[in-house]
C-alpha cells in the first residue's frame, strides 16, 4: 500500500539526513578521514550539501536514530538500511563508507551507494532491491539531469556515482549513471521522457566498460529500430580512451575534450559491429569470416528490420563479400547472448 511506500521514503529521507549530518559535523577520526577523502577527489565545498553526501559511522548509530524517531526496525529492514541480526540486534546496513543517497525523479531518497574510504573491498555497497528502489530502472542523478536534458534533448549515461557528480561540477549536466547495471530497455524509456533526441552510453575505457557495452547492445531489439516508429531517440556510444572514466577524463583533459568526445559519439550499433570489426585481421581471408560471424550477432536480434539489413550491406563492403551472402548468412543467424 501507498502508505508503506510512503514510510519507506521517510526511513531513506531521514537516514539521508542522518549521513549527511555525520559527514559535516560528525567527531573523531573516520569522519575525518570521509571529509579529506572526498575533498580529496574534488568533492569539497559545496559539492556534499548539493549532492546530499554523507558518511555512514555505522556500529548501530544509525538504527539508534531512527528508533528515536519512532520507526520500527521492520521498517528499517525493509528500505534496507538495517539488517536483521542472526539472533541478535539489527544492525546498521553501511559502515565507514561515504554515503551516495540515491534519488528519485521527483528527488526523494530511494536507497543508497556507499563508497570504501579509500581502498577495500566491496568498493561500493548499494542497497538491494526494496519497494521503493527498482535497480533496472533508477538513474543516479536524474533529478538534477532533467532539465539539462530537456533543453539540449540530450542525456549522457555514464558508470558511476562519482563520474555522474564530476560531470555536472564540470557544467556538465544532462549526465546520469545506471546502479552498476547494464542499461535496460526500462532506462532507455525513462531517458527518452526527457531527452528528444539523443542517448549516448559513454562506456569507461577498462574492461568492466567493454563488457557493459556488449551489455548494452544485447538491448537493441526491434522496438528501438527507427522503423518501430516508437522511440525517435538515437542510442549512441563512445568509449573514453586510456583506460580512464568519465570523472578521470574530465579532471585530465576538461570539459571541453569530454563534450568532443561525446559529439563524436557513433550510434550503437555502428559502435557495436566497428569494436568487432576491430578484432580481427580483415586482411586474411579467415580473418573477415570470423568478423562476419561476430557482426551478424550483433545484427541478429533486429534482423528483420531494414536497418540491419542496411548495416549488413555496408558490412559486405567492408568485409569485401556479396551482399546477398551477407543477407542470407544475416537471416540464417541465431541472436546470441551476451
Ligand atoms: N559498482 C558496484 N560495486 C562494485 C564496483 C562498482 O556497484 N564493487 C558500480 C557502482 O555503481 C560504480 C559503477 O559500478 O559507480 C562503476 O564502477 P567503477 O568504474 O569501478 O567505479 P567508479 O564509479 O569509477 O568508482 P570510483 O571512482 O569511486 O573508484
Ligand atoms: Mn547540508
Ligand atoms: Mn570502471
Ligand atoms: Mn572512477
Ligand atoms: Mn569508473
Amino acid at each position: 500500500p501507498a502508505s508503506r511506500k510512503a514510510r519507506l521514503k521517510e526511513v531513506c529521507a531521514r537516514t539521508a539526513e542522518f549521513y549527511h549530518t555525520q559527514l559535516m559535523r560528525g567527531r573523531g577520526p573516520e569522519a575525518d578521514a570521509a571529509r579529506s577523502y572526498l575533498a580529496g577527489r574534488g568533492f569539497g565545498g559545496d559539492v556534499p550539501n548539493t549532492w546530499n553526501l554523507g558518511f555512514a559511522p555505522g556500529r548501530g548509530a544509525l538504527v539508534r536514530h531512527l528508533s528515536q524517531l519512532g520507526f520500527s526496525t521492520a521498517d528499517m529492514i525493509d528500505a534496507n538500511v538495517a539488517l536483521a541480526g542472526r539472533g541478535g540486534p539489527v544492525r546498521d546496513r553501511f559502515y565507514n563508507r561515504v554515503m551516495f543517497p540515491i534519488f528519485d525523479v521527483s528527488g526523494d531518497c530511494i536507497a543508497f551507494g556507499g563508497r570504501v574510504i579509500g581502498t577495500g573491498e566491496p568498493k561500493y555497497l548499494n542497497s538491494q532491491e526494496t519497494p521503493l528502489f527498482h535497480k533496472s530502472q533508477v538513474l543516479y542523478g536524474l533529478d538534477h539531469a532533467k532539465a539539462a536534458m530537456a533543453s539540449s534533448g540530450v542525456a549522457i549515461v555514464v558508470e558511476g556515482y562519482t563520474d555522474v557528480i564530476a560531470l555536472h561540477e564540470a557544467g556538465i549536466k544532462n549526465v546520469v549513471a545506471t546502479l552498476g547495471t547494464a542499461l535496460t530497455l526500462r532506462h532507455i524509456r525513462v531517458l527518452s521522457r526527457h531527452a528528444s533526441k539523443r542517448i549516448v552510453y559513454l562506456f569507461d575505457g577498462d574492461a568492466a566498460g567493454q563488457r557493459a557495452a556488449d551489455r548494452a547492445l544485447a538491448f537493441i531489439d526491434k522496438s528501438m529500430t527507427p522503423e518501430a516508429g516508437r522511440s525517435q531517440v538515437d542510442l549512441v556510444a563512445v568509449t573514453l580512451p586510456d583506460n580512464l572514466d568519465p570523472a578521470e577524463f574530465v579532471a585530465a583533459r576538461g570539459a571541453d575534450a569530454l563534450r568532443a568526445l561525446v559529439d563524436d559519439a557513433k550510434p550503437l550499433l555502428e559502435y557495436g559491429i566497428e569494436r568487432r570489426l576491430a578484432n580481427h585481421d580483415l586482411q586474411a581471408a579467415e580473418g573477415r569470416a570470423r568478423a562476419l560471424e561476430d557482426c551478424l550477432g550483433v545484427l541478429a536480434p533486429i534482423k528483420e528490420s531494414i536497418l540491419a539489413k542496411d548495416y549488413a550491406v555496408r558490412l559486405a563492403g567492408r568485409l569485401r563479400l556479396r551482399e546477398n551472402d551477407v543477407l542470407e548468412a544475416l537471416a540464417a543467424k541465431e541472436p546470441p547472448r551476451f
